[in-house]
C-alpha cells in the first residue's frame, strides 16, 4: 500500500471536520431552531429571541475556532499542494476564487450573527433570513468545492524510468 503522508491528512479532516460544524450547524440554526422554538411552550416572542441569541452566542467560539481552521487547511492544502495538481487549468483558479469570496461571505455572516456587539444589532432583528442565507452559501461553498475536485488533475512529470527506457530507445536506433 502506498504510503499516506500525515500532515496533508490532518489538514483534510480538520477542513471537513470544519465544514461539517458551519454546513451542519448553520442548516440546523436555519430550519431546526426557529421552528421548535415556536413550538416550545414559550411564553413571549421576547423569550424566544433571548434562546436564539443565546443558542448563537454558544456557537461564537466553535464558528470562530472554523473559521480559523478553514484558513489554515484551505491555504496549506491550495499554496502546498492542490495548485500545483492544477497547472495550466485556469478553471480550477478560478473556481477557488468564487469560493474564497463565498467562504468570507458565510464568515461574515456567522461573525456577526454570533457577535454581542451594538453594529450587529440590525443582523440579530432579522437573524433567521440572515442564519438561511449563511447556509445556503455555506452549502454552495460545498458544492463548488465538490467540483474543484472533480476536476482532473495535470499529469504527473515523465519519472526517471520513462527518461532511461528513451535515452535506452534512442541509443538502440543509432
Ligand atoms: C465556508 C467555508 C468552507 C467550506 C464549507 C469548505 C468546504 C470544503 C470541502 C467540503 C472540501 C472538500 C474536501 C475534500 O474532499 O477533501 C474543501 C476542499 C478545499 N477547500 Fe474548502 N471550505 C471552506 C473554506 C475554505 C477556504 C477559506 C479555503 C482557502 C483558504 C479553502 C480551500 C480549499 C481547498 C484548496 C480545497 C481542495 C479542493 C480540491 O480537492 O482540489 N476552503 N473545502
Amino acid at each position: 500500500m502506498d504510503e499516506i503522508a500525515l500532515l496533508p491528512l490532518v489538514m483534510r479532516w480538520l477542513h471537513i471536520l470544519s465544514a461539517t460544524v458551519v454546513v451542519g450547524g448553520g442548516v440546523f440554526l436555519w430550519l431546526v431552531v426557529p421552528r421548535a422554538l415556536t413550538r416550545a411552550d414559550l411564553s413571549t416572542g421576547d423569550d424566544r429571541s433571548a434562546v436564539q441569541d443565546a443558542l448563537l452566542r454558544l456557537w461564537g467560539p466553535l464558528f470562530h475556532t472554523c473559521i480559523l481552521l478553514f484558513l489554515v487547511s484551505g491555504f496549506y492544502n491550495y499554496l502546498l499542494i492542490t495548485r500545483f495538481e492544477h497547472t495550466e487549468q485556469p478553471i480550477y483558479h478560478m473556481l477557488f476564487g468564487v469560493k474564497f469570496l463565498l467562504a468570507l461571505v458565510v464568515f461574515a455572516l456567522g461573525v456577526a450573527l454570533t457577535s454581542r456587539h451594538d453594529w450587529s444589532a440590525r443582523v440579530h432583528a432579522n437573524a433567521r433570513f440572515w442564519m438561511g442565507l449563511l447556509a445556503v452559501v455555506a452549502i454552495a461553498v460545498v458544492l463548488v468545492s465538490g467540483t474543484m475536485r472533480a476536476l482532473p488533475k495535470a499529469p504527473a512529470a515523465p519519472t526517471a524510468p520513462v527518461a532511461v527506457a528513451v535515452e535506452t530507445s534512442a541509443a538502440s536506433a543509432e
